[in-house]
């Protein structure tokens, strides 16, 4: 039997009367396993039979609400649910008191997603990391409930920059009950280890704004905000291929990520297109990898790369730190060297790790660098990173949520020195 927190049980139980109910707040609050019981409630009290449960990929919509740690529908409703597939996509059968529901789970990251759902009709979304969708997916979808009997919609998020515009044009614009969550709110953590996590996010000012508080960072403490999903991410790859690159940061404990970068000339300009990232945090995942099986799956990941491109890569770069991942490489066949980190940078005023951030900056706002989406290895954990990696009060980058960041900032050192420069 599972125990919730006061506002777990306030969350489950609310009556169903706005459009759109919004969970934000502190990673590990417990916002999303309030969600899994909130939408069963939902789901056996509707007469709408089709529903959709959406992420920034397919996988992500299944790991957060399908199964869902163990708390996800599946869970709930055992025996009564059966996953199943038709025209219109994979779904959940779930029967309920009033009726078979179908809950569809979709990929809603993409410039592309919301053909997926052109056509549908539905009760109810569950937005999961709402902030990480596209727009134009969130807007459909709330067209696609137009003609809902028992309309209701669900987001949960974590503290994004109050310029995010999911903010002004989705949170605002419907009818909105919003709560905001702190670790508080999650009943298995326990006082020793609430303990422990203050004393660590006291060291910062600021991490302890975001991570124990759960408030929304200050627009101007994430380091690229200029970042616009929008106007920065592409279907598909543009201009005259020139070369294909890989740069990685991994760690034992921390995420390995390696990005696949093509740089292309296009209307007269060279321009860093990110089109491919391999991406694995044991810390995230609970489940720890040796360095030779990521060894395996960046090769795998590298052939294909090269096959689905027809490009030839001429530098796997890694950061200089990673020696155990250069040496595993090494082992079955792929050449590494150093990747410039920026450690013998000097610039103006602002030294090493800055002279890097202000170039990948400036790639981002002058149009030379964009993220070109595919079908297998995507850019969730990129763009998950980019809204979260942050300066502290004193404006040094905090040593969180960066192992994309970082590779990224190694992969812009390298095209800025050969094509810019
Ligand atoms: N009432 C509860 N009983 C048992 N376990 C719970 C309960 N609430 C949350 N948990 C567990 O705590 C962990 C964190 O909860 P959850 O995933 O819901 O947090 P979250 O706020 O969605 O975090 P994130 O922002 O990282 O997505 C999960 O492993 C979840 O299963
Ligand atoms: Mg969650």
């Amino acid at each position: 039997m599972i125990e919730f927190s006061p506002k777990q049980k306030e969350i489950i139980r609310a009556p169903f009367d706005v459009t759109l109910e919004v969970n934000e707040g502190t990673p590990r609050s417990g916002k999303t396993t309030a969600g899994h019981f909130r939408f069963a409630y939902y789901l056996t009290v509707t007469p709408d039979e089709n529903h959709l449960i959406v992420a920034y990929n397919q996988e992500q919509a299944y790991r957060l609400f399908v199964d869902g740690d163990g708390t996800g529908l599946i869970h709930i409703f055992g025996d009564l649910a059966k996953p199943k597939s038709d025209r219109l996509g994979d779904y959940l059968e779930v029967y309920t008191p009033t009726g078979i529901k179908k809950v569809y789970y979709k990929g809603g990251g993409k410039v592309d997603s919301v053909k997926a759902i052109t056509g549908m009709s539905l009760g109810s979304v569950i937005f999961c990391e709402i902030n990480l969708l596209h727009m134009n997916m969130i807007q459909e979808c709330f067209r696609r409930t137009f003609a809902a009997k028992m309309r209701y919609h669900l987001a949960d998020l974590n503290p994004p920059p109050p310029n995010h515009p999911v903010i002004k044009e989705v949170f605002e614009v419907q009818k909105t009950r919003w709560k905001h969550w702190t670790i508080q709110d999650n009943p298995i953590i326990s006082e020793e280890r609430k303990q422990e996590i203050y004393e660590t996010l006291s060291k910062n000012p600021y991490l302890l704004q975001r991570d124990w508080y759960g408030k929304r960072v200050m627009p101007e403490g994430v380091i690229y905000g200029m970042f616009d999903m929008d106007k920065h991410i592409l279907s598909t790859l543009l201009g005259e291929p020139y070369e294909m690159f890989f740069t990685a940061d991994g760690g034992q404990g921390d995420a390995t990520s390696v990005s696949c970068n093509i740089v292309t000339r296009y209307n007269g300009k060279f321009r860093l297109n990110r089109v491919a990232n391999y991406y694995h945090s044991g810390s995230e995942t609970g489940q720890v990898k040796a360095m030779s099986v990521y060894a395996r799956e960046i090769k795998a990941f590298v052939n294909w790369c090269v096959e689905k491109f027809q490009m030839r890569y001429t530098e796997f770069f890694v950061d200089p730190a990673c020696k155990s991942l250069r040496e595993e490489l090494h082992l079955i066949g792929i050449d590494t060297r150093p990747a410039n980190n920026n450690a013998h940078d000097i610039k103006g005023s602002s030294k090493g790790i800055e002279v890097g951030i202000e170039r990948a900056q400036n790639a981002i706002t002058n149009e030379q660098f964009f993220l070109v989406e595919n079908d297998k290895y995507d850019h969730y954990n990129f763009i998950k990173e980019v809204g979260m990696y942050s300066r502290d009060e004193n404006g040094k980058p905090i040593d969180d949520f960066n192992h994309a960041m970082d590779e990224f900032r190694y992969s812009v050192n390298y095209f800025y020195k050969r094509y810019v420069l």
